[in-house]
C-alpha cells in the first residue's frame, strides 16, 4: 500500500455489516436477498406494479441506516484517504456511511438511498433527503408523478458520471483495496479487474472467499472493522519510519 502511487478502495455491503446493515447475499439468513425477492422490490417493474410496497422496503432500510453508525472499517478508510494513501472510495453501497465517516471522495455506483428522483422519464427532478418521506409513495413537486429512490435497480444502467469516474480512477490505480463485496454484480465488479489488468495489485478484505479472491494478490480474511484498523496502523508505522 505504501509503495503504491495511486490506490483506491472498492467496497460492498460487507463493510457496513458491522454497523448492523444486512448484506445482500452471504450465508446468514438475515441477508436481504434470502428474505426478499429482488424482482418484487428492486426493479422498475416492481415499482410500477406496487410503488407503496417498494417504498415501504426503502423506508425500513432508511430507518435502519439512520440508527446505524459508521464502524471502524469506514473510519480507517477515511483516515487512509486523509493520509493520501487512497485517493477515493468507489462503493456499491447506497447507505452514505462512508461520507458520514469522513471519506471525501466517494463514488456511488449504485446511487444513494438519501436521494430521490422523479419516476417520470420526462421530468428531471432530483433532491437529497435526510429522513424517510412522511407520505409514501411521495409525489414529485415538479410534475406530480411518484418520486422513487435514486438507486440502481436490476436491469438499469449505472449512473454515467459515477461509472465514468470509477473507471478513470481504476485505470489510474496501481492498487485496489476490495472490501466486503461478493463481486457478483456487474458492471461494478469490473472495477477491481480493471486495476488488475492494468498491472495493479488487488488486496481483498472479506470474511469469506468471493468472486474476486481467485485473482486477488493478497487476501486478508476477517471482518472489515477489525482488519482495516490493523492495516491503517501498519501503514502509519511505515509512514512514520
Ligand atoms: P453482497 O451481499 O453480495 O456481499 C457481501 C460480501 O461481504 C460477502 O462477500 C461477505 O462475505 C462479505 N462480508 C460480510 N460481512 C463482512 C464483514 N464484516 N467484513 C468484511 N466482509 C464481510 O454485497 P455486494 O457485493 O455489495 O446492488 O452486492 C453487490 C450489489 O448486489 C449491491 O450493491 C446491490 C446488490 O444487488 C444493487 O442493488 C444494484
Amino acid at each position: 500500500m505504501l509503495s503504491s502511487r495511486h490506490a483506491i478502495a472498492f467496497t460492498g455491503a460487507g463493510i457496513s455489516a458491522e454497523s448492523g446493515i444486512p448484506t445482500f447475499r452471504g450465508s446468514g439468513k438475515d441477508s436481504l436477498w434470502s428474505r426478499f425477492k429482488p424482482e418484487e422490490l428492486a426493479t422498475p417493474e416492481a415499482f410500477e406494479r406496487n410503488p407503496r410496497r417498494v417504498w415501504e422496503w426503502y423506508v425500513w432500510r432508511m430507518n435502519l441506516i439512520m440508527k446505524a453508525r459508521p464502524n471502524a472499517g469506514h473510519e480507517a478508510l477515511a483516515k487512509l484517504e486523509g493520509l493520501g494513501i487512497i485517493k477515493a472510495v468507489v462503493t456499491q453501497n447506497v447507505d452514505g456511511l462512508h461520507q458520514r465517516a469522513g471519506s471525501r471522495r466517494v463514488v456511488e455506483l449504485h446511487g444513494s438511498i438519501w436521494r430521490v428522483k422523479c419516476s417520470n422519464p420526462a421530468c428531471t427532478f432530483r433532491a437529497g433527503i435526510d429522513e424517510p418521506p412522511e407520505e409514501i409513495p411521495p409525489r414529485c413537486p415538479s410534475c406530480g408523478h411518484y418520486l422513487r429512490p435514486d438507486v440502481v435497480w436490476f436491469g438499469e444502467p449505472l449512473p454515467q458520471d459515477a461509472w465514468g469516474e470509477a473507471v478513470s480512477l481504476a485505470k489510474a490505480s496501481d492498487a485496489v483495496l476490495v472490501i466486503g463485496t461478493s463481486g457478483a454484480v456487474y458492471p461494478a465488479a469490473y472495477i477491481p479487474l480493471i486495476v488488475k489488468e492494468g498491472g495493479g495489485t488487488v488486496i481483498e478484505v472479506n470474511v469469506a472467499e468471493s468472486s474476486i479472491t481467485p485473482y486477488a494478490d493478497i487476501f486478508l480474511k476477517g471482518r472489515a472493522g477489525e482488519v482495516l484498523p490493523r492495516l491503517l496502523n501498519a501503514v502509519m508505522e511505515g509512514f512514520l519510519k
